[in-house]
């Protein structure tokens, strides 16, 4: 049995339900992001594992304890938020050490547990600042510190780095995950920044208006979303409109060129539109790449980005996003221009709406 059960777990606030059926087995030591939009319930989610809300269905258990009976101070969950929750009139020691107190610990024992802690998030020599007098960087770490001082069974954080720039938040999301396999902490993090997500996850749920749309790694997610809301929201992706030609032998037609997928399409007739979807990083203009397809359009517009030129081209009406770099010798297309974009058939995926 897994250690962190959600089975069913459904939540209505008076007739509205924000969550619907949602199940998900969490492994001991495992690090799953909940990935989703705006409003989709991760918050809630969350806040149920904690003990902050109910469900209204369904059940929840840790390491095989039904956790429905306990109030969040029985759950012995450590829960991190994304506006820094610190007490500001404590120091960094008295915050980090507030949970100990409580439980009851003795002082050097508190002391000692507090040091290490802080030597964790490599802050031990700010132990007697106050929040005000820190970054929020450094708030976030001390918030972190105090939720894992009392050895949490399960660490929830929601969106903890939202309120940081952008460099602290990737530095920072590094840290979280080097602490977490050190302590071997079972974790869920809450985040809507896809990149972060793929970046430091075991395993990813994409949720959609309450609902886990899929479960997998980020290597899962990424390579081969299963619904056309996670192909969208998980990374820039080209949706292509397609004609079904022959639905056994995987012909489809986009425009007026034809493509034998890989993938297959036996559940569509002759004649159906199906929704194929593109990676930007999966075509390349060059000839000398490995590829089995071609489709040959006209450039719309090309963008220096750095590192690489995003490059879209017309095809039958379907305008395709592709990707390549900057290469030295690399001239950006013109708009205008008929180009060839090659890649590897495997790559075209159908999406199912
Ligand atoms: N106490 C409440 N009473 C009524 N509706 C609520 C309550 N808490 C949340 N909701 C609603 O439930 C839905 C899910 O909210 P939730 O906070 O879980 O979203 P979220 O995915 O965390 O979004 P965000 O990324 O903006 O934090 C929203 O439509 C929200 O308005
Ligand atoms: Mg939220």
């Amino acid at each position: 049995m897994s250690f962190l059960t959600l089975t069913n777990i459904q939540k209505s606030f008076g007739q509205v339900q924000v969550v619907h059926n949602f199940n998900m087995d969490i492994e001991k030591g495992e690090f799953v992001s909940f990935l989703g939009p705006s409003g989709c319930g991760k918050t809630t989610v969350l806040r149920m594992i904690a003990g902050f809300e109910a469900p209204t269905g369904g059940d929840l258990f840790i390491n095989g304890k039904d956790q429905r009976p306990l109030k969040p101070n029985q759950r012995n969950i450590g829960m991190v938020f994304q506006a820094y929750a610190l007490f500001p009139n404590m120091s960094v020691h008295d915050n980090v050490a507030f949970g100990l107190k409580v439980a009851g610990m003795a002082k050097a024992e508190i002391d000692a547990r507090v040091k290490e802690m802080l030597g964790l998030i490599r802050l031990d020599h700010l132990a007697d600042r106050y929040p005000y007098q820190m970054s929020g960087g450094q708030q976030q770490r001390v918030a972190l510190a105090r939720a894992l001082a009392v050895k949490p069974q399960v660490l929830l954080l929601d969106e903890p780095l939202s309120a940081l720039d952008a460099k602290i938040r990737v530095s920072l999301r590094e840290e979280i995950r080097a602490i977490q396999q050190q302590l071997g902490i079972t974790t869920v993090f809450v985040t809507h920044d896809q990149e972060e997500a793929l970046s430091i996850s075991d395993r990813i749920v994409v949720m959609n208006a309450g609902r886990a749309d899929q479960i997998g790694t980020p290597f899962e997610i990424y390579n081969t979303p299963a619904t056309r809301f996670v192909a969208s929201f998980v990374g820039t992706l080209n949706m292509i409109e397609a004609k079904v030609v022959d639905p056994a032998a995987n012909r489809i037609q986009i425009g007026d060129q034809g493509v034998t997928l890989k993938h297959s399409i036996a559940a569509y007739k002759a004649g159906d539109t199906v929704s194929l979807a593109l990676r930007p990083e999966a075509g390349s203009l060059s000839d000398n790449v490995k590829s089995d397809t071609a489709l040959t359009g006209e450039v719309v517009s090309a963008h220096f980005l750095g590192s690489v030129i995003r490059t879209r081209m017309n095809v039958g009406g379907n305008v395709i996003s592709f990707d390549m770099f900057n290469a030295p010798g690399v001239t950006p297309p013109q708009a205008g221009e008929t180009v060839t974009l090659r890649f590897m058939a495997a790559d075209l995926l159908v999406i199912r709406d």
